[in-house]
């Protein structure tokens, strides 16, 4: 960050160009985690299937708890003394990974693919948290707070495609349409051997 572009002030104790590269840091969250919000309001109303209702229902509390993290880093965005950016355009232009893809399906394949979401994003999470543990402690502890939510919604999608054994039915798949075929597959399969 050029020299102009330095916050006026920051937290006590802090130097400028800290308090600009945590800015930045959780920036980059602020943009993931608004994403995750639309994404997951996306897949609240396109969900059909016989579990509708069930994962309806339990999206929404994920997507209120979501959009109080949103606050809340945008709010110590402001508080290092840097202003936050919360407009889609920029989101978009920022942003390192593609839009979700898919619209009207099935739970089990909406699930599917949310896993990969929730993979993706608490990765990064967890990066930005490692990131700031000696350069802010506060902004440390704020995407700690974050994790545990982030990985107990996380578990709820999964304890949907996991296996009394333990496995998912995700199987091997890295993104989020080879996450959905295959656990639609792993389904199908299930309900016709009942
Ligand atoms: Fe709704």
């Amino acid at each position: 960050m050029a020299r102009k572009d330095l916050p006026k002030y920051t937290v006590p104790s802090l130097t400028p160009e800290d308090g600009a590269k945590v800015a930045a840091i959780l920036q980059t969250r602020l943009d993931a985690l608004n994403d995750l919000a639309l994404t997951l309001k996306h897949i609240h109303w396109n969900v059909v299937g016989p579990h509708f209702i069930a994962v309806h229902e339990m999206i929404d509390p994920q997507v209120d708890a979501v959009r109080l993290m949103v606050d809340a880093i945008a709010e110590r965005i402001a508080t290092l003394g840097v202003a936050p950016v919360g407009t889609p355009g920029a989101l978009v232009k920022n942003r390192t990974w593609d839009d979700y893809e898919i619209g009207r399906a099935g739970a089990i394949e909406h699930l599917g693919a949310l896993d990969q979401v929730y993979v993706g994003v608490i990765t990064d999470h967890r990066q930005a948290a490692e990131d700031t543990e000696e350069l802010d402690t506060v902004t440390n502890d704020l995407l700690v707070g974050h994790l545990h939510e982030l990985e107990l919604f996380h578990w709820f999608v999964r304890a949907h495609l996991e296996s009394s054994g333990g496995a998912l039915s995700t199987g091997s798949a890295h993104t989020e349409t080879g996450a959905a075929r295959a656990a639609g597959g792993a389904a199908r399969k299930a309900s016709a051997a009942e």
